[in-house]
């Protein structure tokens, strides 16, 4: 499984909240994903902060 952050994000970091392991803020404000692919422990975790970005930025496949 991988996840990507797509441009739509507006930095509301609610999914490096959920799970910091794989989401983080990077300088510009904008959350990227830096763990992929993503560890099958973490999947849930992930796809949790994808359901909850406000605007689904998140785009797992
Ligand atoms: Fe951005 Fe959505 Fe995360 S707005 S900071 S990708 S929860």
């Amino acid at each position: 499984m991988y996840a990507s952050v797509s441009s739509d994000c507006i930095g509301c970091a609610a999914c490096e909240s959920i799970c910091p392991q794989v989401f983080r803020m990077n300088g510009f404000g904008i959350a990227e994903a830096y763990i992929n692919p993503i560890p099958q422990e973490l999947e849930k975790l992930t796809k949790d902060a994808a359901n909850n970005c406000p605007v689904e930025a998140i785009t797992i496949e």
